[in-house]
């Protein structure tokens, strides 16, 4: 696999005029660039998909836009939350599923991220799949257990053709929003276990899957870890609101891509 997912995560920051502002300054800059082989994804919070939409399809290049969280139902009483086909009608290509704060503030279990993730692909829509170990479970050497577990659970009844799809994202709880990123060893060693997993499970999917890095990605470091082996793009958070420091991770990622 040759290009990489660079993927934005918003989380709950920003409103209507930064959004505008984020998106336009990130295409200008991405618009000088003659092609982009990267997959470009961004994640803001739901009340400002639909201008970052609009305001993205003014670069000439891809720029694609996703929602953070979803319902599972359809429709119905369910106050305050929002469905699929909401999240459709705003041109969102993408939903993030299972992000650790999502599973530590909102109690989501695997299991309901199971029934999110079934209703995004059943959507046609496109899943990031987040993952990750607490320090407490790396630090009791149970990190490939709690990733087998979460995946396990998250991808039941997942089968190889529903992979093209999914994009798994590797989060280390510890390393998201502390400034300091996993070790490249251990992203390689969870990447190598991952790939592994996924090849076992769903043959030449499994082989393909785009596997993300997330957890303190910026600027400096992004050189050196989208260089690890099976590291195919990353999430990122407190660096996808600074344009001059998304833009250079995409830039990054373009002089990696084969
Ligand atoms: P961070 O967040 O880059 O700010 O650590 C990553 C994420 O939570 O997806």
């Amino acid at each position: 696999m040759n290009n990489f997912v660079i993927a934005g995560n918003w989380k709950m920051n920003t409103n209507i005029e930064t959004t505008i502002s984020i998106i336009k300054n990130v295409a200008e800059q991405v618009d000088q660039l003659n092609e982009v082989k990267s997959t470009i994804v961004i994640c803001p919070p739901f009340t400002n998909i639909y201008v970052a939409a609009q305001e993205a399809k003014k670069s000439k290049h891809n720029i694609q836009v996703g929602a953070q969280n979803c319902h599972f139902e359809e429709s119905g009483a369910f106050t305050g939350e929002i469905s699929l086909d909401m999240i459709k009608s705003l041109n969102c290509d993408y939903v993030i599923v299972g992000h650790s704060e999502r599973r530590a503030y909102f109690n989501e279990t695997n299991a309901d991220i199971n029934k999110k993730l079934k209703a995004v692909l059943k959507n046609n829509l496109k899943v990031i799949l987040c993952i990750g170990e607490t320090l407490e479970d790396r630090q009791s050497h149970k990190t490939f257990d709690v990733l087998e577990t979460q995946l396990n659970g998250c991808l039941q009844d997942i089968v190889e053709n529903d992979m093209k799809n999914i994009i798994i994202a590797y989060e280390p709880v510890w390393a998201i929003g502390t400034g300091v990123s996993a070790k490249t060893e251990e992203i390689e060693e969870a990447h190598n276990w991952l790939r592994n997993y996924c090849e076992k499970k769903y043959a030449n999917a499994g082989k393909t899957v785009a596997l993300l890095y997330g957890g303190s990605l910026n600027d400096k470091n992004a050189p050196e870890i989208l260089n690890v082996s099976n590291v195919n793009g990353g999430l990122i958070g407190g660096a996808s609101l600074v344009p001059e420091k998304f833009v250079s991770i995409i830039k990054t990622a373009e002089s990696l891509s084969k």
